[in-house]
């Protein structure tokens, strides 16, 4: 049951960064960084159909069961560069919708990483409503955080069970 965790922090050695290595630990998955792909914003003229994003989903697609989206708590919501990948996601829908249609098999889940445990119940919003629109099947949010630079034991049995869901065949 192959996961990819897309991270999509400002920074590849950060606290997102932290908790996706321990869940890797747990759970097998691959990670990719967003920081390593070139990857342009959403263009209604699709002028950057040949940058990394097209390729990049591609290869998600053809590894993986289940993406799990990994992003930092930016001003009470996803990152930039995550924001920008999901746009990005249009393309599976209108210029590519072969991909489109194969991402209907998978599975989407959400890891948030702030600085605290408070988060808007809304932040997981944009990425179950977009699971349900490209009629994926929504895995959950953990929502996590560090305390002193570690993981409290709270985050850490969240990602055990969530490293169990990753592992889990469903039908
Ligand atoms: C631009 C920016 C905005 C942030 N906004 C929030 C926020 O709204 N809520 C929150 O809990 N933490 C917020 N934080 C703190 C980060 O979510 C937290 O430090 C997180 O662990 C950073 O992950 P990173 O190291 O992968 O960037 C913000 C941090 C930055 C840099």
């Amino acid at each position: 049951m192959a996961t990819t965790i897309i991270l999509g922090s400002s920074r590849s050695n950060g606290n997102t960064n932290t908790i996706v290595q321990a869940l890797v630990q747990k759970s097998g998955a691959s990670r990719i960084d967003l920081l390593d792909y070139n990857i342009g914003r959403y263009d209604y003229t699709n002028q950057n159909k040949d940058d990394d994003f097209i390729p990049l989903i591609a290869d998600i697609i053809d590894g993986s069961k289940t993406i799990l989206f990994a992003t930092p708590v930016y001003w009470y919501s996803m990152s930039g560069i995550m924001k920008d990948f999901v746009d990005r996601l249009t393309d599976c829908v209108t210029i590519r919708k072969d991909l489109g249609r194969r991402m209907q098999r998978m599975r989407m889940g959400l890891l948030s990483c702030g600085s605290e445990e408070a988060l808007l119940p809304s932040f997981e919003d944009p990425f179950r409503e977009t699971a349900g629109y490209l009629e994926m099947e929504w895995i959950g949010h953990v929502h996590t955080w560090l305390e002193e630079d570690k993981l409290p034991r709270s985050v850490d049995k969240q990602l055990t069970s969530l490293a169990i869901t990753l592992n889990t065949i469903t039908t």
